[in-house]
């Protein structure tokens, strides 16, 4: 018998079993290399801007990828929740992913427009102050500090690498922009830039779920 054979070598059962899952792997990442709908961006996608894109890095420093996921399913719950569910090319230009995968707290995907500016400071500031239930921690630091734009320049060069469509002019002005704002507003604006491009995508197909 032939597999018996197999089973008695162990270097031909290593080689077979690696030809098998090589296969198997192939098969499974090759389409996805060609696949455009993974990496064309949504039409309506933009660049975060610079006190946008300064106020992700903040997320991403105090973890609040932890507790939130970026992340809408296509289950029925989700979308009535959330808003649609969330596509591959609305996250081209996201450097790294903040898919996330736990919920602690709800899904942020869309959470930009939802809740006013003052809303959301107020939250940061004391989350108890306007959900009394909330097991948030508060973040009062980033109402102290301001950010000097030093590196934002830079990182908007670094992204422009991997392919976000930065304009010079836009990462010279980009110091200037962010220079004076705090960590708080900063992180604002990130929070109200999530789902914008998305749902600006979805009004124009027609609202089409
Ligand atoms: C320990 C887990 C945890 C961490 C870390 C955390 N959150 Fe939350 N967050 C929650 C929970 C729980 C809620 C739901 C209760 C509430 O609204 O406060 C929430 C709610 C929110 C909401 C309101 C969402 C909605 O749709 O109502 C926003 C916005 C938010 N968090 C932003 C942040 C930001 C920004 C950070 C990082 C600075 C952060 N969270 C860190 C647990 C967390």
């Amino acid at each position: 018998m032939k597999h018996e054979a197999i089973e008695k070598s162990v270097w031909l059962l290593i080689l077979v079993t690696l030809v098998a899952v090589s296969v198997g792997g192939a098969v499974e990442i090759f389409p996805m290399l060609f696949d455009k709908q993974r990496t064309q961006p949504i039409e309506t996608l933009q660049p975060l801007s610079a006190v946008e894109l300064e106020g992700r890095d903040i997320y991403i420093r105090e973890g609040c990828h932890t507790c939130h996921t970026q992340m809408v399913r296509p289950l029925r719950a989700e979308t009535e929740r959330y808003g649609h569910y969330s596509v591959a090319g609305e996250d081209v230009y996201d450097h790294p992913f903040l898919w996330g995968s736990k919920r602690t707290g709800p899904d942020l995907a869309r959470v930009g427009g939802r809740y006013s500016d003052d809303w959301q400071r107020a939250h940061l500031l004391d989350p108890r102050s306007v959900v009394p239930q909330s097991n948030m921690p508060a973040y009062p630091w980033l109402f102290e500090r301001e950010l000097d734009g030093r590196l934002t320049g830079r990182k908007m060069q670094a992204l422009r690498r991997l392919g976000v469509p930065y304009t010079d002019e836009q990462i010279e002005n980009a110091a200037d922009e962010v220079r004076g704002v705090s960590e708080a507003d900063a992180l604002v604006a990130y929070l109200q830039s999530l789902g914008r491009d998305m749902n600006e995508y979805v009004r124009q197909q027609g609202g089409a779920e």
